[in-house]
C-alpha cells in the first residue's frame, strides 16, 4: 500500500473518531510499575503506543523495564513476536520519576497498590500536570470508580480499565464507568482496549466488579478450607485442579495475584456489600501481616525460593 493511501486511512480514522466524539491516544502513562503496571506498559508498547512508566523509586522502574525486557524476549523465543517488534516496543517505553513527564500522556493508567488512600493521593498529585483532554484510568481490582474519580479533577474523563494478570497473556479487560464517566471517555477507552487486542466486558461500578466478585470469594473460601484443616495446601490445590478443571489451584493463584491484593479486595467486598459472607479469612490476614505476599515476596502459601514451589504449611 502506498504512503498516500496510508495517510488517507489515518486521516479518515481521525475524522471518524472526531465524528464519534473520541479523542486519539498516542501516549500512555502508567503509574505503578509492579506486576500489573509492567504488563500494561508491555502490551501498550507492543501495540504501538508511546509509554511513560512511573513508580515511587527509580529502582522499581528499572526492575519493571527489566521484567518487560525478559517477557518480550520470551515472546520472541516462542515466535509470538519478532525481534524487531521487541526492539521497537522497548524504544517506545520511557521511564522516570517526575510526574510532570506525564503531561504528554493522552491516557494515564494508575496501577499502584490496591489501597484507596494511595490511589486518591496519586490522582491529586498527578492532575496538575495532565493535559485537559487526558483520560485518567485506574486498574483497581475492586475500589469504587465513582469514589476514586471524585479524588481527581475530571470525573467525566475518569474510567476503570481493569486488566487481568499476566497482562500480556490474558485476553480480558473489564471497563467500568463511574457515575460521571462520559460516553466519549468510555468509547475512547473501549477503542484503546480493542487496539491492544483485548476483549472487553462492561461491568457496573459495584465492589470488585465481575471477575473478582466471583473469583475472590472462591479464593477466600480456599484459605478458610486450609484454616479449618479441611485439607492441606497441596490437597486443596490438587482438588480444584483435577476436580474442577482449574488450570491453577486457588492458593497458588492467590500467591500469583498477591495476598495483599487478595486481602484488600475482600475488605472492599466486606465493607461495600456489608455481608459477612465476604469476611476475609484470618489466615489470609496473618500471611499479609507476616509480609508473605506470594510470588512477589517469594513466600506465601508456597515458598518459591527453591527450584520448585513448596507448601509453607
Ligand atoms: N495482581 C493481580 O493479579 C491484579 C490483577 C488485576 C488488577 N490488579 C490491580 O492492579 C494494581 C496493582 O497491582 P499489582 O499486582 O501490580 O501490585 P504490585 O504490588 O506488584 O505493584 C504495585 C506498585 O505500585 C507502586 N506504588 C505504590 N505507591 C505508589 C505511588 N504513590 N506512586 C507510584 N507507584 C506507587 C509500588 O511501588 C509497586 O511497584 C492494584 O490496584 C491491583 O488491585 C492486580
Amino acid at each position: 500500500m502506498c504512503i498516500v493511501n496510508i495517510a488517507l486511512i489515518y486521516i479518515n480514522n481521525l475524522v471518524n473518531q472526531k465524528a464519534l466524539g473520541m479523542s486519539t491516544i498516542e501516549t500512555v502513562g502508567v503509574i505503578g510499575a509492579g506486576q500489573m503496571g509492567n504488563g500494561i506498559a508491555h502490551v501498550c508498547a507492543l501495540a504501538g503506543y508511546n509509554v511513560l512508566l512511573n513508580d515511587v523509586s527509580q529502582d522499581r522502574i528499572d526492575a519493571a523495564v527489566n521484567v518487560i525486557s525478559k517477557n518480550l524476549t520470551r515472546q520472541v523465543s516462542k515466535e509470538v513476536i519478532s525481534q524487531q517488534d521487541m526492539d521497537l516496543a522497548l524504544e517506545r517505553i520511557g521511564s522516570g520519576l517526575p510526574l510532570d513527564r506525564l503531561s504528554e500522556a493522552d491516557i494515564v493508567i494508575e496501577a499502584a497498590t490496591e489501597k484507596e488512600d494511595i490511589k486518591a493521593q496519586i490522582f491529586r498529585d498527578v492532575t496538575p500536570y495532565l493535559k485537559d483532554s487526558a483520560i485518567l484510568a485506574t486498574n483497581t481490582s475492586s475500589i469504587s470508580i465513582t469514589r476514586l474519580a471524585s479524588a481527581s479533577d475530571r470525573p467525566e474523563r475518569f474510567v476503570g480499565v481493569h486488566f487481568m494478570n499476566p497482562v500480556p497473556v490474558m485476553k480480558l479487560v473489564e471497563i467500568i464507568r463511574g457515575l460521571a464517566t462520559s460516553q466519549e471517555t468510555y468509547d475512547t477507552s473501549a477503542q484503546f482496549v480493542d487496539k491492544l487486542g483485548k476483549t472487553l466486558t462492561n461491568s457496573e461500578d459495584f465492589p470488585a466488579f465481575i471477575v473478582n466478585r466471583i473469583l475472590m470469594p472462591m479464593i477466600n473460601e480456599a484459605v478458610y478450607t486450609l484454616y479449618e484443616g479441611v485439607g492441606s495446601v497441596e490437597s486443596i490445590d490438587t482438588s480444584m485442579k483435577l476436580g474442577a478443571n482449574h488450570p491453577m489451584g486457588p492458593l497458588m493463584l492467590a500467591d500469583f495475584i498477591g495476598l495483599d491484593t487478595c486481602l484488600s479486595i475482600m475488605q472492599v467486598l466486606h465493607d461495600g456489600l456489608a455481608d459477612t459472607k465476604y469476611r476475609p479469612c484470618p489466615l489470609l490476614v496473618k500471611y499479609v501481616e507476616a509480609g508473605w505476599l506470594g510470588r512477589k515476596t517469594n513466600r506465601g502459601f508456597y515458598d518459591y525460593r527453591g527450584e520448585n514451589p513448596v507448601p509453607t504449611r
